[in-house]
């Protein structure tokens, strides 16, 4: 049986009288790489916010690794979590290693003389070595997200949060991030989740995929995706899949995909 890293439970979440989340139960196993994909605007970040305790929830409970993140005593485990946002966040005026640098004294208040290593091999594992002494403007889209990767890489975290990190990107750099995010998944043994509105970003990240409704947001269904590793993009069986995940927005039933055996 393998661990649970994360429980969502009947998660509800408003805005004013904007219903976003209406029931929102899932679960994540450890190692697993899952990807959340929904439509614009039903609440993925909300549930990435939620879960990284940037906003509260109105009902239903979380657990990460366990613990229930409504209790007061549990205020540790968001170091077993990093978040990679929608947009990479730097500080323009902090150089690429003083950006990556700064997870670790938000996380520890001081940074010792051997974190300059750990900034360095944070660095190295996105291919940026020969980046750290320049400042956010002189870096293309997809090198800041990959400084934001390091950033979020840099306190060891066991589970990633990513949301959407290479939405903008140019197709071949969005490619090229999208294997070295797996790359780096396996090399390092966390568990990943993934948001996204791409059925075919999620069809090739994805272990399983947690697709969702549209607001007020509910699961819509739990698939596991048939595909040994590495995948092959060119994979007809990609598009197949990809045709199956679109149908499940307007269809009740799908055909091709295993239904999620874990959860
Ligand atoms: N702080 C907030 N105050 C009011 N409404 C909010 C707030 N944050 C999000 N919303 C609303 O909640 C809904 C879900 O927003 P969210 O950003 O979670 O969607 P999303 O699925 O991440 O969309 P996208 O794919 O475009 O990033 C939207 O209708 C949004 O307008
Ligand atoms: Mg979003």
């Amino acid at each position: 049986m393998k661990r649970e890293m994360l429980r969502i439970e009947g998660l509800h979440k408003r805005f004013g009288s904007l219903i976003v989340l209406n029931d929102v139960s899932f679960n994540i196993y450890e190692g697993e790489f899952v990807c959340v994909l929904g439509p614009s605007g039903c609440g993925k970040t909300t549930i990435l916010r939620i879960i990284a305790q940037l906003i509260s929830f109105d009902e239903g409970r979380i657990f990460v690794l366990g613990r229930d993140i409504n209790s007061n005593e549990e205020d540790g485990y968001l170091d077993d979590l990093s978040v990679v946002f929608q947009e990479p966040r730097l500080l323009y005026w902090r150089k690429v290693e003083e950006n990556v640098k700064l997870a670790l004294e938000l996380k520890r208040g001081v940074v010792g003389d051997r974190d300059g290593a750990t900034v360095r091999e944070a660095l190295s594992l996105v291919g940026l070595s020969d980046f750290a002494d320049a400042f956010p403007h002189e870096l293309s889209g997809g090198m800041k997200q990959r400084v934001a990767l390091a950033r979020a890489l840099v306190t060891e975290p066991s589970i990633l949060l990513m949301d959407e990190p290479l939405t903008g990107l140019d197709l071949r750099t969005r490619e090229e991030l999208q294997d070295e995010i797996l790359r780096i998944w396996k090399e390092k043994s966390m568990t990943a989740i993934f948001v996204t509105h791409d059925p075919l970003e999620a069809i090739y990240m994805g272990d399983r995929i947690i697709v969702l409704s549209d607001r007020p947001t509910m699961v819509r269904d739990t698939l596991k995706v048939p595909l040994n590793r590495p995948r092959n993009r060119h994979d007809r069986r990609m598009k197949e899949l990809e045709s199956c995940i679109r149908e499940l927005f307007v269809l009740p039933d799908y055909g091709c995909l295993e239904p999620d055996g874990i959860s």
